[in-house]
């Protein structure tokens, strides 16, 4: 009895104890708060409420404080984004200059950076990857007005080219209606083999805008974009050299900011709102990602069309199907390879009714293999597929076909959206009889079936349904 009352005492003693030290602490932290507020100056303590009141601290680890202390209004970060970040588990990262080396070739990453990708947050968007030389600008506008987001552009950029690529960069940021939104996404990065070295690289990116440019001639007339120079003046085709397409694919792929990406050919234009439609599917519906890694991964392909070019690139799918009733869209490369580029439930999709208040969803799914062994889809991904093998050239052709069988040997899943799609740059595609680019293909087919198919059976194991 004795033992049990003295413990008791013990704890009110204690709580007693406690409670005391706890008031005290309390009343000295109201006295210190009160000493602050009346030594500190006034824009001192300004200054930390405006500090506090950035509820999205966390999202910008990766900025150094100075950058985070600007005058500009902070990016507006919505729900979508935070529960997509943590869904995601993707970290920010801000895009900054790089000289580095990629194989044979040097690469300036990020010699000019969209404003507004430069800070995107990796939940916030989706990136457009893609690549060419100076000739291929004229697709920009239309590429970033219809993406509005980051777009991540690869240029091969040998010797003396490198001087009209820059001609270029200043003349679409500069000279265009869509201007303005070329500056906000598009990030350039320009690459050269180390044989064919320009005589000047800018050095940073400020040297990068300070390049001579002019929109008008001296007598008002609008002068000819660089990028409809001749060809045969191309440093590129004097030295008698082929397209590394797939080492521009790889090097716009590193250099991405956002989780999702979008890898695709500048020529391939989307229908309007598709970022939105995509990261607003995922966030509704967390279950079209897979998101356990012992799971077979996905892709989320776009069907591709092409369009007669004397008719106006559709924005959705209403006005794609009347170009198609009228006979003035079909597949892409309908005449050339039909099953390059059919997706799974293909009639269905065209079918499917479309309503402009749908959601974008998963459509239809396949592995590729059977009748789609040689499809060369065009897809969102978390950028974490095998890389674009860059022994073959643009004028090898089968350049994407390498990449699909090794995702056929990892057995990744290809799931169709609907009703979102891809249209070629106006103009149909016709077989074309005698070209220089067959003699490579031919060639080149022989080095991947004799050397590079052996290599991936190595690497990510046999299966006799796919192929290259
Ligand atoms: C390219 O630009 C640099 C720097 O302005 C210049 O020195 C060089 O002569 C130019 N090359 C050609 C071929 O115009
Ligand atoms: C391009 O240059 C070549 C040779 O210099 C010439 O034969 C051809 O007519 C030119 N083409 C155009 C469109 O100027
Ligand atoms: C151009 O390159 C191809 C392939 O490398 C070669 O077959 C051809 O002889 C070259 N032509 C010239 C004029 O150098
Ligand atoms: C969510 O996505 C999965 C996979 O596509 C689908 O099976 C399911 O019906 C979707 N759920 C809703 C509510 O839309
Ligand atoms: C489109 O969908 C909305 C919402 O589901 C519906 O209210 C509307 O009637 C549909 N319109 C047509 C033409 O089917
Ligand atoms: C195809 O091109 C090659 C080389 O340019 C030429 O020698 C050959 O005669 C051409 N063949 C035809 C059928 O035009």
């Amino acid at each position: 009895m004795a033992a049990k009352f003295n413990i008791r005492n013990l704890r009110v003693f204690l709580l007693l104890l406690l409670m005391t030290i706890a008031a005290f602490l309390l009343l000295s932290n109201v006295e210190q708060v009160h000493q602050l507020a009346v030594t500190q100056p006034p824009h001192r303590i300004e200054k930390i409420e405006l500090e506090s009141l950035e509820l999205v601290e966390d999202t910008y680890e990766d900025i150094p404080l100075e950058h985070k202390m600007t005058t500009e209004s902070p990016r507006l970060v919505t729900q979508r984004t935070l529960e997509l970040k943590k869904l995601l588990k993707c970290r920010d990262r801000q895009l900054k200059l790089e000289k580095v080396q990629h194989g044979d070739y040097w690469v300036i990453k990020n010699l000019v950076i969209g404003r507004e990708s430069q800070r995107m947050g990796c939940a916030e968007s989706i990136t457009y990857t893609t690549n060419g030389d100076f000739t291929f600008f004229d697709n920009l506008e239309t590429v970033a007005q219809r993406w509005l987001g980051p777009i991540s552009f690869a240029i091969h950029s040998p010797g003396y080219d490198l001087n009209s690529t820059l001609d270029a960069i200043q003349y679409v940021r500069n000279c265009l209606p869509g201007s303005q939104l070329i500056s906000d996404y598009v990030s350039f990065h320009v690459f050269f083999a180390h044989a064919h070295m320009p005589e000047y690289v800018p050095y940073d990116e400020s040297e990068t805008l300070n390049w001579p440019y002019n929109c008008v001639a001296e007598d008002g007339d609008l002068l000819m974009p660089p990028y409809y120079q001749n060809r045969s003046q191309m440093y590129k085709v004097q030295a008698n050299m082929t397209y590394p397409i797939n080492v521009g694919r790889n090097i716009a792929r590193q250099a991405a900011n956002t989780h999702f990406i979008f890898a695709c050919d500048i020529e391939l234009y989307p229908s309007l709102g598709f970022v939105d439609q995509f990261l607003n599917m995922v966030y509704h519906n967390n279950s079209v990602l897979q998101l356990n890694p012992k799971l077979p991964p996905r892709v989320y392909p776009l069907p591709v069309f092409e369009i007669h070019e004397d008719v106006m690139v559709p924005n959705d799918k209403n006005e794609l199907m009347q170009l198609f009733h009228k006979k003035k869209a079909q597949l892409f490369h309908a005449h050339l390879c039909q099953n390059c580029h059919k997706v799974p439930g293909y009639q269905n999709w065209l079918n499917q009714k479309f309503n402009s208040s749908d959601q974008l969803k998963l459509f239809s799914k396949t592995l590729r293999q059977d009748t789609f062994k040689y499809w060369e889809p065009f897809y969102v991904s978390d950028n974490r597929e095998p890389f674009f093998d860059e022994r073959v050239t643009w004028e090898g052709q089968s350049n994407k076909r390498i990449q699909g069988y090794a995702m056929c040997l990892l057995g990744y899943e290809y799931h169709v959206l609907h009703p979102a799609f891809l249209v070629h740059s106006p103009g149909i595609k016709i077989p074309s009889g005698n070209s220089t680019r067959a003699i490579y293909a031919k060639e080149m087919t022989k080095f991947i079936k004799s050397k590079i198919q052996p290599e991936y059976r190595v690497l990510y194991g046999k299966n006799k349904k796919c192929f290259t």
